[in-house]
């Protein structure tokens, strides 16, 4: 069973909260038939994983919840303790008074005590009424990130979540969250990988001490909205048949090697295992230069899910 590195990450308090470097991704579109995902969380532990991230909106908190409580039963893990569980609050639910039962909810959903890591899913808020995309207008509001952010530290003085931390925060956001926060986040979920590299918000994140996870560490291949600018990259897979690597390999190599952790999907059982075996070589100061000049493209903006509306267009600019 392959055995994976974890970060520590700030807490804020006597506890110490360490989160495995990869994590298993639980979104899938279209969404995997429960039995299917239950299935592949448990190859997963099998495999080493003991890091799984989900969120409300993905739909697979309950096939998550369902799969920890076989692998309790069936003896692949002895303890809850031994997983390392993040959702995250949905747009929808991003006000004071809605955070304390989203997060009881998804809690409800995977049969849990006790959340690893709640993240703020999006950086703005969705209205109540959005059942599809793009949305209208005035569906779109700003964040109030302060009396959100109070209602996540009450869920870990409450115990209900390990850490708290956001996803797609930008510079500002991060600078405005910092200036209140009694708890600081201790994580940014963001997309990145070698073609969309970030590397001014990772600065950044790094000299406030808040951690950086890659979400499309792969560029979402094989997905609605992914491509394959990171997969099918010419110089990444001269890198790979040099090293007898897989193109994923070496690209989720380069982001392990930038100080970033890594959510990664794979259901396929080749693919989950493959993801893992990372560890056993170092990128050379050649390759990290070779990939350090890369296209850059973001894969996907909140301008093509909602629409081109003012909120989303700034946000977009700065991540
Ligand atoms: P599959 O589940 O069929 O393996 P990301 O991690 O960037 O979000 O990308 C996830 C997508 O990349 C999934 O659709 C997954 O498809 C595919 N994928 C994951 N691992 C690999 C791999 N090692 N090689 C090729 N495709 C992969």
């Amino acid at each position: 069973m392959a055995k994976v590195p974890s970060v520590t990450l700030s807490s804020s308090s006597d506890e110490i909260l360490t989160m495995p470097i990869i994590g298993m991704g639980t979104s899938s579109y279209p969404r995997a038939d429960p039995e299917t995902a239950k299935a592949a969380i448990l190859e997963a532990i099998r495999a080493g994983y003991r890091h799984f991230d989900t969120a409300f909106a993905y739909g697979s908190e309950q096939d998550l919840g369902e799969a920890i409580a076989e692998a309790l039963r069936i003896g692949l893990i002895n303890s809850r303790d031994e997983l390392f569980i993040t959702t995250k609050l949905w747009a929808s639910f991003a006000e004071k008074d809605l955070v304390l039962p989203s997060i009881k909810a998804s809690l409800r959903n995977l049969q849990l005590e006790c959340i690893d890591m709640y993240i703020i899913h999006w950086p703005f808020k969705l209205g109540k009424e959005v059942k599809s995309m793009p949305v209208e207008r005035d569906l779109v509001q700003p964040l109030d990130i302060k009396s959100v952010w109070e209602a996540m530290e009450e869920c870990k003085k409450l115990g209900l979540a390990r850490g708290i931390g956001v996803s797609n925060f930008t510079c500002s956001m991060l600078e405005e969250l910092l200036s209140f926060a009694e708890i600081p986040p201790a994580v940014n979920q963001l997309e990145m990988n070698p073609a969309w590299q970030l590397k001014k918000l990772r600065d950044f994140c790094k000299a406030k001490g808040i951690h950086v996870t890659a979400y499309s560490p792969l560029g979402a291949a094989r997905t609605k909205w992914g491509d394959n600018r990171v997969l099918g990259s010419d110089v990444i897979e001269e890198i790979a048949l040099a090293r007898g690597k897989t193109t994923a390999q070496i690209s989720l190599r380069w982001v392990y090697e930038q100080g970033v952790s890594i959510v990664t999907k794979s259901y396929n059982k080749e693919r989950m295992r493959q993801n893992l075996d990372i560890f056993d070589f170092c990128l050379t100061e050649e390759e990290l230069e070779k990939m350090s000049h890369l296209p850059q493209r973001k894969g996907v903006t909140f301008a093509s899910l909602l629409g081109p509306h003012d909120i989303v267009l700034e946000i977009d600019a700065e991540l």
